[in-house]
């Protein structure tokens, strides 16, 4: 069984929904932003043209069954300011991975904490999950602040595990367990 359509998920200041065609425009203000894109495993985008490559790649990858792509959007504005990425789906082990991306102008406001907070609750509440992961490079201070302040756990450190932008890099590995995670916040 594919990991199953996931609703969106709604927080005070933020919604997750799947992503749409008509989102492209807003994400190259994002990842055409090589300070968003520094710690990625992909190019900084030069045009539309690679936002729709991208979201070729993520159909593709939604359809094999293991991935689904949500974008962040503001309450407020309906506006498109991030990524939020669910992959490495498996049923057997009830796991998934997430990555994420916020818009550089929207940074340091406890966006992206509150947007994994709502994932992780509808995660073990909705979609059965029992553990999710992500990988964070280890200079990648925001990010593994971000994952650590929402509980998760750091469970080792892969040596030279990715090569990315010319330069092999090192991995944080993080897990949390449905068991760990508190919805106080
Ligand atoms: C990583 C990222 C999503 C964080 O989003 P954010 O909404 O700015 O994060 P928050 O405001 O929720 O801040 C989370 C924590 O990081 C800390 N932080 C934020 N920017 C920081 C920085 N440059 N250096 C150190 N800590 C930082 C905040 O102080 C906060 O810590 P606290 O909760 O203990 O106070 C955002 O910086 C981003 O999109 N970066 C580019 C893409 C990326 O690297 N994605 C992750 C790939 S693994």
């Amino acid at each position: 069984m594919p990991l199953p359509d996931i609703e969106p998920i709604p927080s005070p200041r933020l919604t997750l929904r799947t992503v749409r065609i008509e989102d492209l425009p807003a994400l190259l203000t994002i990842n055409g932003d090589p300070e968003v894109t520094r710690f990625l495993p992909y190019p900084t985008w030069a045009s539309i043209d690679d936002g729709r490559a991208w979201l070729e790649r993520m159909e593709g990858l939604t359809a094999a069954g293991a991935t689904r792509q949500l974008v962040i959007t503001l309450n407020a504005t309906a506006q498109v300011i991030g990524t939020f990425l669910v992959f490495r789906y498996d049923e057997g082990s009830a796991r998934a991975e997430v990555g994420y991306v916020l818009g550089r102008k929207h940074w340091g406001q406890g966006l992206m904490h509150e947007a994994l907070r709502a994932f992780c609750r509808h995660a073990y509440t909705r979609l059965g999950l029992r553990r999710l992961e992500a990988e964070v490079n280890p200079d990648n201070a925001a990010s593994n602040a971000v994952l650590q302040r929402v509980g998760f756990r750091h469970e080792g450190t892969f040596r030279q595990r990715w090569v990315a932008k010319g330069r092999a890099y090192d991995t944080h590995f993080y897990g949390l367990l449905a068991s760990d995670w508190s919805d106080s916040p």
